[in-house]
């Protein structure tokens, strides 16, 4: 006898969650951090005086934009800038706008997993900086990489900024990065922001702010798997703890569940137990130095050009080719 079986189509949430929740030690993903919520989370910890990476980037671009410019441009041949989790766009800005103001002839096409996040850059573009010709795409950094790849014509400058790379662990920075040399050419770039070791207490309050922003932000994660996956968490019932380790550069965070509990998440008819103070890690947010960068590059056969950095050596933006 044959049974009919309707075939379950479930997402990579869907999929991520049930994955993560069944296995021992617990995890999510970071990037189901961005639905419209956790973007305005995320821009309200940019603003935060702790979160010091936004502030140093911000000064290295400005500070350094006619050089950049100049670096970018090249022969002046139009190019188009790709850019990896562009989010709200706020330091990217700085230099759409010099570009814009200066003549220079170049498209701009921002790629972000939230399709919330690019309706507000496009419509923001488009008001501040109305001479940017600007294509949105939605999707995740490898998904994309794969239609920046098949984008032919133009030289492409392809922006990472806000160390982003850093939710990715070693081996799968090397990977994307391999990845990311596939889909660019011989004179094209990749300007890459990458947030530097520093004291580790500056570390650690910048994500363990004393308002509760970034405790929500991670808890964001499972108001999501409530609200689109009929779970029942109750957020309350879990600790936001943040830990880095000095030697390795890796910031790790975690939800801790503060007592024994059952959580049910209806359209993955699961039943996910947890004792108490049982973690689920959610994120890293890794921490470089140059010796560190020189051997990702080298991994992945790309090469360091040049770099800019703040008064303070917190952040730097490097510059690498084929
Ligand atoms: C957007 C991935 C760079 O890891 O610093 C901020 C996200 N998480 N506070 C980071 C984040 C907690 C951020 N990135």
């Amino acid at each position: 006898m044959q049974k009919k079986q309707a075939p379950t189509l479930i997402s990579a949430f869907e999929q991520e969650v049930y994955e993560g929740l069944t296995a021992f030690p617990k995890h999510l993903s970071s990037k189901y951090f961005y639905d419209e919520i956790g973007d305005k989370l995320f821009q309200d910890i940019m603003a935060m005086p702790e979160y010091y990476l936004t502030d140093s980037e911000f000064d290295i671009l400005e500070a350094n934009k006619v050089e950049i410019a100049e670096l970018f441009k090249k022969d002046g041949q139009p190019f188009s800038i790709f850019e990896l989790g562009a989010g709200d766009g706020k330091k990217t800005k700085i230099l759409l706008k010099y570009f814009a103001e200066n003549q220079i002839c170049f498209d701009y096409r921002p790629i972000d997993i939230s399709q919330n996040a690019l309706d507000q850059l496009e419509t923001s573009i488009t008001k501040e900086i109305p001479q940017v010709e600007i294509n949105t795409l939605q999707g995740t950094y490898f998904e994309t990489l794969r239609d920046i790849s098949e984008v032919n014509g133009r030289r492409k400058v392809i922006l990472f900024l806000g160390s982003n790379m850093g939710n990715l662990l070693h081996p799968q920075a090397v990977e994307f990065l391999k990845n990311m040399r596939e889909s660019i050419n011989e004179n094209d770039l990749i300007f890459m922001g990458l947030d530097q070791k520093k004291n580790p207490q500056t570390v650690l309050d910048a994500y363990n702010d004393k308002t509760g922003i970034t405790e929500a932000f991670n808890k964001n994660i499972l108001t999501r798997i409530n609200t689109e996956l009929g779970g029942n968490f109750n957020v309350d019932r879990f600790l936001h703890w943040e830990v880095y380790d000095p030697e390795t550069g890796t910031a790790k965070s975690y939800l801790v569940s503060k007592e024994s509990q059952v959580v049910r998440i209806e359209s993955l008819d699961l039943e996910v137990r947890l004792n108490a103070w049982e973690t689920i890690h959610t994120e890293i947010s890794q921490k470089y130095d140059d010796t560190v960068v020189a051997w990702l590059a080298n991994q992945a056969n790309l090469k360091i050009v040049t770099y800019f950095t703040d008064d303070k050596q917190w952040f730097k933006n490097y510059v690498l080719k084929k």
